[in-house]
Formats: structure tokens, C-alpha cells, sequence
């Protein structure tokens, strides 16, 4: 039977939790696997697509395996960001996502907060471009927490009730 597939790529770990989460949910055949380990697409129906928010934006390796997965099959994407849920940078890094997946059926998105390390928010603070985000980015130390874990794991059983 053709499985679901909840790809993801993580640099500091945060979107790998969340892909955990997702991944614990679903019911059914499916593989949970980094971006950079999966193989042909042709044996998965359905792909659930993570990535951590990289200025503003939409990892490269995660723009080209978008961009890989057959016309017509069913996805759901997640992000995590370490700017405010529902910030207006952090939102248009998934809307850009599903632009590129725009081939597939996006069946529903999901994204929360995730915590930066003090180095790296010291470091990307330094950039003026970079000085929105960081500012908001100290508060989000704490995620993905308890509660962002489980309303991953939510998101995944409405995607999949609806995916049917
Ligand atoms: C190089 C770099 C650039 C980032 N750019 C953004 C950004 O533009 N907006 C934002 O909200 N968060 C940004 N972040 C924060 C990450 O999206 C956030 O910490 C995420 O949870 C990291 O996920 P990971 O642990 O799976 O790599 C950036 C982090 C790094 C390291």
C-alpha cells in the first residue's frame, strides 16, 4: 500500500520534533525521514513537508524537493519560526512553500515557534535586515513546547481525516 511520507529538514532540531509529533499521529503506513534522506517519491500518497524559516524564506533543499513531488498528490506542509505566531514574515515563508508545491493539493498547513540559540541570535542579530525577527525571536525559548507538539499532532489527524 502506498505510504505517507513526513519529510523534514532541521538544522538545530526544532522541526524535527515537530515532524516526530506529526509523525506519531498519523494512522497507518508511513516513514518519517530528513529531506536529505529520502529517496524516490514515487511510493508515497501523501507528504507531510517541514522546514524551519530561513530569512524569511523557504530552505533551499526544501525549495527543490518541493518542487520534486508529483502534480496531484496530497500535501501538507509545517514550519517552524522563531518570529511571533502569526507574524506576517513568518506566514509568508508558508505561503511561498505552498506556492512552490503548487502542482500538489495542499490539504491544510501548520507552523509554530522555535527557539534560536543564543549565538545564533547574537550573530543574525548583528545584520540590520535580520533585526525584526531577532528582536521577537528571544521569546519564543521555549518552543516548540508541550503544547505546539500537541497541536501538531492535531493538524496531522484533521489533515489525514481529510485526505480520507
Ligand atoms: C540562519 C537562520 C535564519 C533564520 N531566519 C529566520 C527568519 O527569517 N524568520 C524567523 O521567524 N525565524 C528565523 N530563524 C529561526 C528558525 O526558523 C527557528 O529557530 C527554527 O525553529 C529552527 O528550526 P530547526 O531547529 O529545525 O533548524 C532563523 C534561524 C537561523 C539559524
Amino acid at each position: 500500500m502506498a505510504k505517507t511520507l513526513v519529510a523534514y529538514f532541521s538544522v538545530t532540531g526544532n522541526t524535527r520534533k515537530v515532524a516526530e509529533a506529526v509523525s506519531e499521529a498519523i494512522r497507518g503506513d508511513r516513514e518519517l525521514r530528513a529531506i536529505r534522506e529520502v529517496g524516490t517519491l514515487d511510493a508515497y500518497k501523501f507528504f507531510f513537508v517541514g522546514f524551519p524559516v530561513h530569512a524569511h524564506s523557504v530552505p533551499l533543499e526544501v525549495e527543490s524537493f518541493l518542487k520534486k513531488i508529483p502534480a496531484g498528490t496530497k500535501v501538507a506542509l509545517f514550519s517552524t519560526h522563531g518570529s511571533l505566531q502569526g507574524h506576517r514574515l513568518s506566514g509568508e515563508a508558508i505561503e511561498y512553500a505552498a506556492v512552490l508545491a503548487a502542482r500538489a493539493k495542499i490539504l491544510g498547513t501548520f507552523s509554530c515557534r522555535g527557539k534560536l540559540s543564543a549565538k545564533a541570535l547574537e550573530f543574525l542579530g548583528r545584520s540590520p535586515e535580520h533585526a525584526e525577527w531577532v528582536d521577537m525571536a528571544a521569546s519564543a525559548a521555549t518552543h516548540p513546547d508541550l503544547h505546539d507538539l500537541e497541536e501538531a499532532r492535531e493538524f496531522a489527524r484533521l489533515v489525514q481525516a481529510k485526505a480520507g
